[in-house]
């Protein structure tokens, strides 16, 4: 029997950016003992997808990508709870549980400073800790200043201005947390503006299954919405790539399968 292909994007070694990516037809994987075989419906292009090809992770990460949504294909003999057919979503990014909040509303009051929150990490962090019923303060350029209000965040500040610059909250609160979603502002501007057990999320965690669950019924519920910055066929994959790169994206990028491209 002839070996299935698919069509995939790829790169062979670190550097180059988005012409370095490479449009090519692969064998469709077999899954092993604990794996399953996934048909990709859509995946999104975040910052660490070019990251790890810049080798900026490559202490931790080095070929761990790309996190995917889509349908079961195949299991492999030792896999339970997945069968053929079922929908999946995976990795979502970052740090869910993040310090104590409840997400019910139910924690304790807690000022929280989300950077960047027009992004594809930020405009989820806004939302999750308006559930936990926090106090946000949130930065973001000039034009998504009313988007970020319309994801809950009370207090908004420009990034460019010296108000937004300095971090400080308008109202004066200090920060119990900060998630923090920019690697262009350093710790000093940020240090002034914790409260005294203050606490500094960092974007690196891995989800678990009951992370995920609790994320799909939030955006079932309504309760959880994704801003779609661009979308793209995987034909286009390096226009994400570049997207993604030039670090301008309101909400996500997404990359989505071609009609023709089933396995
Ligand atoms: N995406 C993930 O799943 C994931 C997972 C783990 C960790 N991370 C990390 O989390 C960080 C954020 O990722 P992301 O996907 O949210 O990034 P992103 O979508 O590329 O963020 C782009 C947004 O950030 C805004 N921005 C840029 N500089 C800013 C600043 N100094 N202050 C306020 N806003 C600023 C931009 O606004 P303008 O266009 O107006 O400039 C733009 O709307 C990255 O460092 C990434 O590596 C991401």
């Amino acid at each position: 029997m002839a070996a299935r292909t698919m069509r995939a994007v790829q790169y062979a070694g670190y550097g180059g950016g988005a012409a370095a990516l490479q449009h090519v037809e692969i064998q469709v994987p077999s899954p092993k003992k604990d794996e399953v075989l996934l048909r990709v419906e859509a995946a999104s292009m975040n910052p660490a997808d070019w990251k790890v090809q810049k080798g900026m992770m490559r202490p931790f990460l080095p070929s761990k990508f790309p996190f995917v949504p889509g349908e079961v294909v195949e299991v492999g003999p030792g896999v339970d709870g997945f069968k053929p057919g079922d929908k999946v979503v995976t990795w979502l990014g970052f740090a869910l549980r993040y310090a104590t909040t409840k997400f019910d509303g139910t924690g304790d009051p807690a000022n929280v400073l989300i950077t960047a929150a027009s992004g594809g990490v930020g405009m989820f962090a806004v939302q999750l800790a308006k559930l936990g019923n926090l106090h946000v303060t949130a930065t973001c350029g000039a034009r998504n200043m009313e988007l970020v209000r319309s994801l809950g965040a009370d207090e908004v500040l420009d990034y460019k201005t010296p108000e937004g610059k300095s971090l400080k909250s308008p109202s004066g609160r200090k920060y119990d947390i900060v998630v923090h979603c920019t690697s262009s502002v350093g710790w000093s501007s940020l240090e002034s503006n914790l409260a005294a057990h203050g606490k500094l999320v960092l974007l690196f965690a891995m989800a678990t299954k009951e992370d995920l669950q609790f994320l799909v019924e939030l955006v079932k519920g309504g309760k959880l919405r994704t801003v779609i910055d661009s979308r793209y066929a995987l034909g286009k994959a390096e226009e994400a790539w570049a997207k993604s790169m030039e670090g301008h994206a309101t909400g996500k990028i997404i990359v989505e399968r071609d009609q023709v491209m089933d396995i």
